[in-house]
């Protein structure tokens, strides 16, 4: 709250009288609203140029920022194509670069499709996930940033023979130091994010992640326009391994340059058998979100779980630094705890992302959605 009071804009959209607005108070946003009237009569081009852009320029420069029109004039939102891999007998599509969610998603489960995991005991399977994310996250922290900027080795990243060499250096009987794997110093020189998972009655499937970054953002309103600024730059890699207010690191491929756009580690996926769509899911969750997804491909296609479960049953999640496991505790993973901790595997407490999600049974070709209850959120079917 301390940050919307701090901008008049910010207070005025988000705040009663400088309070948090009590539940039921309708919140109005009349600069917003014209806002979007505007754009709805002109079209999206009236964001980048004309009396709008221009505005959002002076405001956000009056604010201390550095916008220039040309930066509005340039910008394009870019359609690129999907991630696609595959997994057991599921094709995987999932975002492209520079959300880093697609490679990571694919390169994990290409990594764990030699494992068992359904027959695996506890405490394995755990490891072997714990593993696959920690190698990933190397990756995304090494070679990952915006594709028109930096040449990236993905078709290397996906391929199921550089996941075989990933699989070959995971030890089952111990843990892999993250400082074991080469990366950090070779490259020396929250919470507001929303996912929203859509199948229509044709079958159109929609994964959709958006991002402000942190909480509200930077918690600034452009005067007179209701636009709301996020805080994206937070997710570029200031120096190499220097973390981010997620604690992830990058390192030059991710570095900030002018006109380059961040990573991201969003990742809406669809998962497809045989042609259609049997699951839609993405999350918030900043450096959670890849694994949020991880976990729950593999509770849908290696154990079967109906939606339901596979959104309620806990989390795991490990993104090479910080060097630790975080878990969401329950009685399953309490009872492997003392063996990872064995294994050298330093465990941590956490709640992981909120997956709003769509699964389509195989068996009747119902559409079922569930929520996760861990933010907020909810199923709705017409
Ligand atoms: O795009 C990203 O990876 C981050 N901006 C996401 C931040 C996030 O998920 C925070 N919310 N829970």
């Amino acid at each position: 709250m301390d940050t919307l009071r701090k901008d008049s804009g910010a207070a005025a959209s988000f705040l009663d009288k400088g309070s948090i607005p009590k539940l039921g108070k309708v919140i109005r946003q009349p600069d917003l609203a014209r806002t979007y009237e505007l754009l709805a009569r002109d079209g999206m081009q009236a964001f980048y140029a004309g009396p709008l852009a221009r505005r959002l320029v002076e405001g956000v420069r009056k604010l201390g920022g550095i916008w220039t029109g040309k930066d509005l004039a340039d910008y394009r939102a870019i359609e690129r194509p999907p991630i696609v891999g595959h997994y057991r007998d599921a094709t995987i599509i999932s975002a492209s670069p520079p959300a880093s969610g697609g490679v990571a998603l694919v390169d994990a489960l290409n990594i764990l499709s030699e494992f068992d995991l359904e027959h695996l005991d506890s405490t394995t399977r755990k490891h072997a996930i714990i593993e696959a994310m920690r190698r990933v996250h190397r990756d995304r922290a090494v070679y990952m940033g915006d594709p028109d900027s930096v040449k990236m080795p993905i078709e290397r990243l996906i391929s199921p023979y550089y996941a075989d060499g990933q699989r070959a250096s995971i030890r089952l009987d111990r843990a892999t130091p993250s400082s074991a794997l080469p990366g950090v110093e070779t490259n020396a020189g929250g919470s507001q994010t929303t996912h929203f998972s859509i199948l229509d009655a044709d079958g159109n499937r929609v994964a959709a992640t958006i991002t402000v970054n942190l909480g509200f953002g930077t918690g600034l309103v452009i005067p007179g326009t209701g636009i709301f600024l996020n805080n994206e730059m937070d997710d570029f890699s200031t120096k190499p391994g220097q973390p981010n207010a997620f604690q992830l690191i990058g390192g030059d491929a991710n570095a900030i340059a002018p006109g380059k756009r961040m990573l991201s580690s969003m990742t809406p996926t669809i998962v497809a058998k045989d042609g259609k769509a049997v699951l839609v899911t993405g999350s918030p969750g900043s450096r959670t979100i890849i694994n949020t997804v991880l976990c729950i491909l593999v509770n849908v296609i290696d154990f079967n779980m109906d939606i339901r479960s596979a959104i309620d049953a806990p989390r795991l999640h490990h993104s090479w630094f910080p060097d630790e496991a975080r878990f969401e505790s329950t009685a399953d993973h309490s009872q492997a705890m003392e063996q990872l901790r064995k294994m050298g595997h330093i465990i941590v407490g956490t709640r992981q992302g909120d997956a709003h999600s769509i699964w389509v049974d195989s068996k009747t070709a119902r559409y079922f959605g569930a929520a996760d209850h861990r933010i907020d959120g909810k199923a709705a079917g017409y």
